[in-house]
Order: C-alpha cells, then structure tokens, then sequence
C-alpha cells in the first residue's frame, strides 16, 4: 500500500518543492494552500500532514486544532522557517509529532523524519486493528459464554424436574400403602395452590409452594407409623414419634441445592402463628408465607377427609373450625381467602 501524505503551503515553491521530494522518495502526494483545504480533504487513509505555519485564513495552528477537534491522530509535521524555535515548541505543544526546518537542506534528515512519522501511524493502524479484532473476539466470546449459560439453565432446570419427578413417583407408590395418606399430598397440594392462586403469588412461589406441598409429610414414610391408623388415642411416645416427621422430611430432601426454601417450608409446616406448634416454636412472621399457606390446606384435608378413629368435619364444619384457630394456629387473612375459594371451589 502506498504511503499517503498531505501537505498545505501557501508558498508555491516550497509547496511545490516538497511534493517533488516527497515523490521521489514514491510517497503519493496532495498538496494544498491552505489550512481549509487540509480539513476539507483529510481523511483516514493519509499516513502523515505536513502543515505550514503561516498561512492565511486558517494558520498551522489552527489547523491543527482542527485536526484534533475531528479526532484525526494522523502525526502532523510542521515547516517552520529557520531560527523560529518558538514555532517549533509551541507546535510540539500543541499535539504536533515533529518539526522540520525550511528550506529544506538536509534531504536525509527531511526523510528519516518522514519515515518515523510514517511508522508512528503503522504502529497505530495496528494497534487499532489488534484492539478492534480483540473487542470483536470478546464481544464473541461473551455471547457465546451467554448461549452456554442458556443451555446450562436449561439442562438444570430439567435435571431438578427429573428429580422431583422421580421422588414423586417413589412418594406415590409409598403412599399407596396407606389408605389416609394416599391422596392427602394430592388434596393439600391442590388446596395450597389454590390459595396460593387467590392470594395472586408469584410463578416462583407457585413453583416453590407446589414442590413443598408434595413433599410436606415425605418423613412420613420413613418413620413406622402404623400407630396412626390405629383407633383410639395415640399415646406420648408415638406423639413424639410423628412429631419428627417435619425434620425427617427437611433433612430427605437437604442433598437438593435448589429445594432450599422448600427444605425450610416442609420443617415449618406444623408450626402455629402463636409459636405453640413444632418443631421449633417459631411465631407470626418467622413462619413463611407459603408454610402459612400449606398448614392451611394441610389442616383442611386433615379435618375433611375420614380417618379410622373419627368422623370427617364438612366443608363448611372445617371453615368454622379454621376461622376458630384463626390468630393462634393460622394467619387469619389467609383463613378468609381460603374460605372463599374453596366455596367457590
Ligand atoms: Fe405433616
């Protein structure tokens, strides 16, 4: 590629004489008269300017804060006539790359500066470039690391449905194996959904509240409860067996990373609004929203459905029971929206 340079003088003969040296040393040439010409023809394809001092209109100067202005970084030479070092420092100053001295005698020393300025802007096409290539590689890159964390998603999601898939099914098998329990995880979790719907929770929530219904009472089905389907009143011990149930069920599900929240909900789902329920005690607030839902829906199904040793309540018998333990076991709002839903169940 050939080396383009630009030079304004508005003396004919050195503007002249320095386009036939610069030719001779086969740099292509454009030569102007004025500082205005220079900005109007300038683009990025010249390598070097050579700017005059005194000019009319525009002088070298201004010229060059011209240059700066448009943002050129073309290296910018200034002719300064002899002795006028003044010219020389005040143009280095000003952001000019070099000086030479007119006339020119030293046509050696004239193309060593030529050459230097030349390189100088190679250096910075390259640089450039090499910048330019760099962002554009790791704009790439960024965008191919995104379409990575998509798929990764993607494969998570499904390996955590595979999994609740699976406990799922191992539940309901278990579950077959008792005639109570078998369709109160279904009954709750639709209980709890619905509420869960009237109360307008988010996706999420409904994802997390769904996951934690179905598996409220999974610690169930690894302690011997076959007290529970016997008759009559159960005694201290097997009380205090059942009430493991909660930590049970937590601690099952502990090894899945993103059943935190659900972990908490099912360890929680016997506690009171007034802190007299299990395992820990813990009161109002300290009970998350969606396990005030659940102990809602699990109380329903628990005084709706029959059990061996006594009768099952009616719809509307449960809603007056729920409304009477409203403020000590339940979130009374939550009791409200429960009772109109289910009635318009
Ligand atoms: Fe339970």
């Amino acid at each position: 590629m050939t080396t383009k340079i630009l030079i304004a003088d508005d003396d004919d003969l050195v503007r002249s004489a320095v386009e036939k040296i610069l030719t001779m040393f086969d740099y292509e040439v454009l030569a102007v008269e004025s500082g205005v010409k220079v900005l109007e023809q300038v683009n990025d394809e010249f390598d070097v300017i050579i700017l005059d001092i005194n000019m009319p209109d525009l002088d070298g100067f201004q010229t060059l804060d011209g240059l700066n202005k448009i943002k050129s970084e073309i290296p910018v030479l200034f002719l300064t006539g002899a002795g006028s070092m003044d010219y020389a420092i005040k143009a280095i100053n000003l952001g000019a790359y070099d000086f030479i001295t007119k006339p020119i005698d030293d046509i050696e020393l004239f193309h060593v500066k030529i050459k230097r300025a030349v390189e100088k802007r190679h250096f910075q096409r390259k640089e450039k470039n090499y910048k330019e290539n760099l962002e554009k590689e790791v704009k790439e890159k960024t965008s191919e690391l995104a379409d990575k964390n998509i798929l990764l998603e993607k494969y998570s999601h499904q390996l955590e449905n595979a999994t609740v898939q699976v406990m799922s099914t191992l539940q309901a098998a278990m579950e077959e194996k008792d005639e109570y329990t078998a369709g109160h995880t279904r009954r709750v979790t639709e209980y709890a959904l619905l509420l869960g719907a009237t109360i307008g929770l988010s996706s999420d929530d409904i994802v997390t509240l769904e996951r934690a219904s179905h598996f409220h009472d999974i610690g169930k089905l690894v302690i011997d409860l076959t007290c529970i389907q016997k008759p009559g009143k159960l005694t201290a011990d097997e009380w205090a067996l059942i009430k493991k149930h909660p930590e049970v069920g937590a601690n099952i599900i502990q090894p899945l990373e993103f059943t935190k929240r659900e972990r908490s909900i099912i360890l929680h789902h016997h506690e009171r609004l007034d802190g007299n329920g299990y395992p820990k005690g813990i009161r109002g607030d300290e009970i998350d929203l969606l396990t005030r839902i659940i102990t809602v829906a699990d109380s329903y199904d628990a005084m709706t459905s029959r059990r061996n040793y006594r009768r099952n309540l009616s719809m509307v018998e449960a809603i007056s029971e729920l409304r009477r333990c409203a403020g000590t076991q339940f979130d009374p709002e939550l009791v409200e929206a429960f009772a109109g839903a289910i009635v318009s169940h």
